[in-house]
């Protein structure tokens, strides 16, 4: 009754923003990912311990915010008739800051719950249930290059090439601390509904999806950036179109953005991301990231520089 599972976020090239089905929790469009390999949430899960109703932990303090989408997690993985559980849960990167945290602690949180309450459970079963939690939970049950695929009323979570097989380098730059000014569930219905770019935005993904599927097939570093940044730029002017409009980013966002343009132009493997949150992820060539680290810590308003390689997917640490 008992297990761990340790996993990684996942930042998107082609990003997922909007809901086709809210009860569901299904994404409007589909996406592809990089699994980190040094950002990672590890996750007890005990469902025998002696408690009245739930209780989670995150990184040594009682979280009571979080504790309704854990519990209803739990729930949809070992059934509600299950025990109430003590869930311990410990990340070494900021949460609640544009980091996927939530990402990869309900990709560890079905891994676990599914050993502890001794159900066998496919990856591809625990995707689907980790992306009834959190959109981009699924896609960190896999390494590597991950893509989301929407099939007719479910999601198909598939890795497209291993992490060893392009051992991409992401840096990311924090640029503000702190929890997000509107969460992306809230945020994303917001641009459902009132954004004019939001239906360009759902009928151009499957585009910019193939294009970025085979830039990653061929090795195609150039083809990769230019479709992942034009993508980026897409959803986050959806939200900016949206009303009220939904603005993550901060002045050093927007230098970042322009740091790794310049370094591009120099003929520097980098191109920029950005999710629901202000920092700037640079995905680079392995030879390149020093120089790419180099330059974002000297962009004014940069605080702190995270790098990581590119890993696997979620996985049972105990029993191993
Ligand atoms: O999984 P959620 O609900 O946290 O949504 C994540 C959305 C983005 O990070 C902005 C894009 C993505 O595909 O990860």
């Amino acid at each position: 009754m008992q297990a761990s599972a340790k996993a990684q976020p996942n930042i998107a090239l082609i990003k997922y923003w909007g809901k086709r089905d809210r009860a569901r929790n299904l994404p409007a469009v589909g996406s592809i990912s990089v699994t980190l390999a040094d950002l990672y949430t590890e996750m007890d899960i005990n469902l025998d311990a002696d408690v009245d109703s739930d209780v989670l932990i995150v990184n040594g303090s009682v979280d009571e915010q979080m504790l309704p989408r854990i519990s209803r997690c739990l729930d949809m993985v070992a059934g509600d008739q299950r025990n109430a559980a003590t869930i311990d849960s410990r990340s070494n990167f900021p949460v609640a800051a544009g980091l996927a945290s939530s990402a990869s602690a309900f990709a560890a949180a079905v891994v676990a719950t599914a050993a502890a309450a001794g159900l066998e459970r496919t990856t591809a079963e625990l995707a689907r249930l980790a992306g009834r939690a959190s959109g981009s939970a699924a896609r960190s049950l896999y390494g590597g290059f991950v893509e989301l695929e929407m099939s007719d009323d479910d999601i198909a979570v598939s890795s497209l090439i291993p992490a060893d097989a392009w051992p991409l380098k992401v840096v990311i730059a924090i640029t503000a601390g702190g929890p997000k000014p509107i969460g992306s569930g809230e945020a994303m219905e917001i641009s459902r509904k009132t954004s004019p770019f939001y239906k360009c935005w759902v009928d151009d993904q499957a585009q910019d999806l193939d294009a970025a599927r085979s830039a990653i097939k061929n090795g195609d570093f150039d083809g990769l950036a230019n479709t992942a940044e034009h993508n980026c730029l897409k959803m986050h002017s959806v939200m900016w179109t949206s009303r009220p409009a939904v603005v993550y980013w901060n002045a050093a966002t927007l230098e970042c953005l322009r740091a790794i343009r310049d370094l591009r132009s120099q003929g520097v493997g980098t191109f920029f991301t950005v999710d629901a949150g202000p920092q700037v992820k640079a995905i680079c060539l392995a030879e390149d990231e020093a120089r790419v680290r180099d330059a974002l810590q000297s962009v004014p308003g940069v605080l702190s520089i995270i790098t990581s390689g590119l890993g696997p997917g979620a996985r049972l640490t105990r029993p191993a």
